[in-house]
């Protein structure tokens, strides 16, 4: 089954968003598979956002990053990788449609609510970035 990576920034998580973050992708129908608390250490964010290292919004964006826990998931479900980034929306807030998580709770590009991987092979690369393999459930099928 498909997976993604998913992660509540610190101002989703001290917004108090993580229940309602959750429940939007539990009530699509995905599986919460991982999930954890963890305040980012400066290695892993340069690995996670190695490609934007170099663009003038970085030091704001590792600022932001570490300024608190985030709230780590891996998700898994058909078609999980665009569905999930159809439903967080555009990544300035300023632009996301109504409906989506941060057209509906975010207004600023430097506090967007969360991260979501942008494709099949950037959420295998980002899964394997914040978790061991072992810390992924596996579900017996009940349907
Ligand atoms: P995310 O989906 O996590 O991927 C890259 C992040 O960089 C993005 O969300 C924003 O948090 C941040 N970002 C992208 N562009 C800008 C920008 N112009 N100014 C500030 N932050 C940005």
């Amino acid at each position: 089954m498909e997976q993604t990576f998913l992660m509540v920034k610190p101002d989703g998580v001290q917004r108090g968003l993580v229940g309602e973050i959750i429940s939007r992708f539990e009530r699509r129908g995905f599986k919460l598979v991982a999930a954890k608390f963890e305040r980012l250490p400066d290695a892993r964010v340069m690995e996670h956002y190695a490609e934007h290292v170099q663009k003038p919004f970085f030091p704001g964006l590792k600022a932001y990053i570490t300024s608190g826990p985030c709230f780590l998931m891996v998700f898994a479900g058909k078609n999980i990788v665009k569905i999930s980034r159809d439903m967080i929306g555009a990544t300035n807030p300023a632009g996301a449609a109504p409906g989506t998580i941060r057209g509906d709770l975010a207004l600023e590009i430097g506090m967007n609510v969360i991260h979501g991987s942008d494709s099949v092979e950037t959420a295998a690369r980002e899964i394997g970035i914040h978790f061991k393999p072992e810390e992924l459930a596996s579900y017996t099928r009940i349907d």
